[in-house]
């Protein structure tokens, strides 16, 4: 999808949610109130919710209709079997273990197979992933190319692995202290970068050669495949489908949070192609999460997560998908907003310390813009970056992560071009009146505990 290319947007609304815009003064209050974290907000305070595109798309009339199907049998469901057979057409694993959503997968995977001590080596680990490695006494070791960690240049697979470094991994520990090889596809934390085809093989000769598993995070598997299908040089003849059973034929098992590309409000899975590794993950499931024929979702929810599968690979959803948010990061840097170059598949996200270079580093520059941009629009964007990368395990340090991000995620099927046309002249009005003149940033005012960019409050220095 090219830039001047018309947008042919694949569905039309059937039902609508109201939203509004509350005043101006009622936002300030609001966002002080919540101490300078959108997470504290309340939906209703917000206009246009970008915090994420979890769970946040909007469901199809055929997702709606195949719920009414659901059968709520606690063992042995007939929308279990429905789900588990999608996932085996669309992925090619013929085990699937229903979990309510992504770190529940992660749960009851690094349960069987991390071992104390263990590492995890992949590309830049999602937050809950890292946390759920830690907790099974693991530890994730971060091994995304050096492309991948700057705002700037067009390499188009940032989400890449650097193999060198992985060998590197692999040689310092020894094969037998990983537990396994984790590819997260598209790259989230690295902002939404994808993973080529090639970068898949490569890991996956070397995880073969020393007899490592090969795990995807699966979570937005669909945009990864289509930026394969633009940008890798031989897949541009390929469908979706074609390119998905590729890149899934290179893996022994992956996790996935259904809430982004299965399309769902709730649910998630793990699958693997080995019975024995299906076999020792029962037992966890059952206890963390359910039976191992619903693990925490209903049979309504499993046939709208298949329904969701069906939909996603399709190539003319995903082509308006990528290129309504590619269109939208486009025009912010139209306005000379720094974004993360090349726009990433589920979002867009800002540089927070280009965008107010006066502000220290250390002064939480992202949060700082998530605060601002609530109070000049209404518009809940989400911090991906040092408050959200936490301290440091073993230290306690605050971590400094190569970049500090403001992530404006676009619900799927969701928003309307206009409505983004409106964040970003919100986000226009507070670069120009704000971007340079700011000099200090936030601090903490309370610092939550673990996973602490939920909970914590900040006022400003
Ligand atoms: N892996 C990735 C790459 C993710 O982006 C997420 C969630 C998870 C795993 C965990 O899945 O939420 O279903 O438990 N990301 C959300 C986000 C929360 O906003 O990016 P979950």
């Amino acid at each position: 999808m090219r830039s001047r290319e018309r947008l042919v947007i694949p569905y039309r609304s059937k039902v609508v949610e109201p939203i509004s815009l509350l005043p101006r003064e009622e936002r300030l209050r609001r966002i002080e109130a919540a101490g300078l974290n959108v997470f504290r907000l309340r939906s209703s305070d917000v206009y246009i919710d970008l915090l994420t595109d979890s769970g946040t798309g909007a469901i199809s009339s055929s997702q709606l209709s195949r719920a009414m199907l659901g059968d709520e049998s606690y063992a042995g469901s007939r929308s279990f079997e429905e789900m588990q057979q999608q996932v085996k057409e669309t992925l090619g694993f013929p085990f699937t273990i229903p979990v309510h959503q992504g770190r529940a997968a992660e749960q009851v995977l690094n349960y069987v197979m991390i071992r104390r001590h263990m590492f995890v080596p992949g590309n830049t680990h999602f937050d809950t992933t890292k946390a759920h490695i830690e907790l099974a006494e693991g530890r994730a070791i971060d091994c995304t190319i050096d492309a991948g960690r700057s705002s700037e240049g067009t390499y188009p697979f940032k989400g890449n692995v650097a193999v060198s470094k992985l060998e590197r991994v692999i040689e310092k520990y020894g094969a037998r202290h990983i537990a396994y090889i984790l590819i997260t596809i598209t790259c989230n934390s690295g902002g939404g970068q994808p993973v080529s085809m090639q970068n898949i093989r490569d890991v996956r000769a070397l995880a073969s050669a020393h007899g490592l598993p090969l795990v995807f995070d699966a979570a937005r598997f669909a945009e990864n495949a289509y930026f394969i299908k633009d940008r890798e040089p031989g897949y541009q003849n390929k469908s979706i489908p074609e390119i998905v059973h590729e890149m899934f034929g290179y893996a022994d098992a992956c996790t996935m949070s259904a809430k982004k590309d299965a399309i769902v409000p709730m649910g998630g899975f793990i699958a693997c192609r080995d019975e024995e590794l299906y076999e020792r993950l029962k037992t966890p499931a059952i206890i963390f999460e359910g039976y191992f024929t619903y693990g925490g979702m209903s049979g309504a929810d499993m046939e709208m997560l298949a329904q969701g599968l069906r939909e996603v690979v399709d190539e003319a959803y995903l082509t308006y998908r990528v290129g309504q948010v590619r269109r939208f990061g486009e025009l912010l840097q139209s306005y000379g907003v720094p974004v993360v170059e090349p726009i990433g598949g589920h979002a867009v996200f800002i540089d927070g310390r280009k965008f107010f270079p006066n502000v220290p580093e250390d002064e939480f520059p992202a949060q700082l813009l998530c605060a601002e941009l609530y109070k000049e629009g209404g518009v809940r964007a989400v911090e991906v970056g040092s408050v959200l990368v936490g301290r440091d395990p073993d230290t306690g340090e605050n971590i400094r992560p190569s970049l500090d991000l403001c992530r404006l995620t676009i619900p799927r099927r969701v928003y309307t071009f206009e409505h983004l046309e409106y964040v970003a002249d919100a986000i226009r009005t507070v670069f120009e009146e704000k971007g340079k003149s700011m000099k200090r940033g936030i601090c903490f005012d309370q610092e939550a505990e673990g996973i602490r960019h939920f909970s914590s409050t900040f006022r400003y220095l």
